[in-house]
């Protein structure tokens, strides 16, 4: 069957204006996302912890195009259920009727054995990695899905990891909550691929971010992923086609192996 040509084959979707999420943007992975979709001439709204941090990650975007930059100073680790409803009630009324794209990243890396996870541990990191994903996701998706209506694009990305998929050693407790974002997200995916919107985790091993400073494996920073890297899989999938959807995107160090 014969195709008519388009302009565009790729049929990219456009960024300019969009407004987007990015959750742990004071450093790291998070910052290199915000600043790559502030090129594109996007309105960001940056949350973390540390407003300092924020602020700087505030200035670059400006300073890269950003037509704005809204910070949400939060502690998505903060189970308390009376302060977690006030904060998603604060970040649906800061983002208001519109938000075409939301990137969870935030994230909390652990490095103690097995027999070392306190209740205490596992609580923090399931906190940041498992539930304020699915609760930030949930809060957010009325939003989110009358503006994929309006604008016909829209897209949800986590930041997973190669840990979600497989194993390793003192590392149990951050792979299970990276197993289990793999499972939400694959549900997420079936329960809105009707809507249109686009679903997608990313999966890196080794990025040279305060993270993984001083890790184990004596693997140097420059032989790993930079976090621009990432970031340049994170816009790969926010501006996929509408025809389909960029679901999985793994990103390993080409220079390291087995990793
Ligand atoms: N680096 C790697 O090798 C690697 C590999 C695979 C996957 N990942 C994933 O990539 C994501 C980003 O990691 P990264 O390497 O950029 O780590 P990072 O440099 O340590 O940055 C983590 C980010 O998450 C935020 N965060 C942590 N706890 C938070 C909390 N309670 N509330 C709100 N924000 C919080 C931090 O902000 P504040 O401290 O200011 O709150 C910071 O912006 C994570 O999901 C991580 O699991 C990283």
């Amino acid at each position: 069957m014969q195709t008519a040509p388009t302009p565009d084959p790729f049929c990219r979707r456009d960024l300019s204006g969009a407004r987007v999420l990015v959750t742990g943007a004071s450093r790291g992975i998070g910052r290199a996302i915000s600043t790559a979709f502030a090129r594109h001439s996007t309105h960001l709204y940056i949350l973390a912890r540390s407003l300092d941090a924020l602020e700087v990650t505030k200035g670059l975007c400006l300073s890269l195009g950003a037509q704005s930059v809204t910070i949400i100073q939060a502690d998505l680790g903060d189970t308390d259920p009376t302060r977690t409803q006030a904060m998603l009630d604060m970040v649906v009324s800061t983002i208001g009727d519109t938000l075409d794209i939301m990137v969870h990243n935030a994230g909390r890396g652990t490095r103690e054995s097995a027999a070392d996870i306190t209740p205490a541990a596992f609580d923090a990191v399931h906190a940041v990695n498992l539930r304020a994903p699915q609760i930030l996701t949930a809060a957010l998706l009325p939003t989110f899905l009358s503006t994929q209506e309006r604008h016909g694009r829209g897209s949800i990305v986590f930041v997973g990891s190669v840990l979600g998929v497989h194993g390793r050693a003192r590392s149990a407790l951050y792979c299970s909550t990276k197993h289990g974002l793999e499972g939400y997200v694959d549900s997420l995916w079936q329960e809105l691929q009707p809507t249109g919107s686009h679903v997608s985790i990313i999966r890196p091993s080794y990025v040279a971010t305060d993270m993984t400073s001083g890790n184990q494996a004596g693997i140097r920073p420059e032989d790993m992923i930079h976090p621009d890297d990432i970031a340049s899989a994170v816009l790969f999938v926010s501006t996929f086609s509408n025809r389909g959807c960029p679901r999985i995107v793994q990103v390993q160090c080409q220079n390291v192996e087995g990793s």
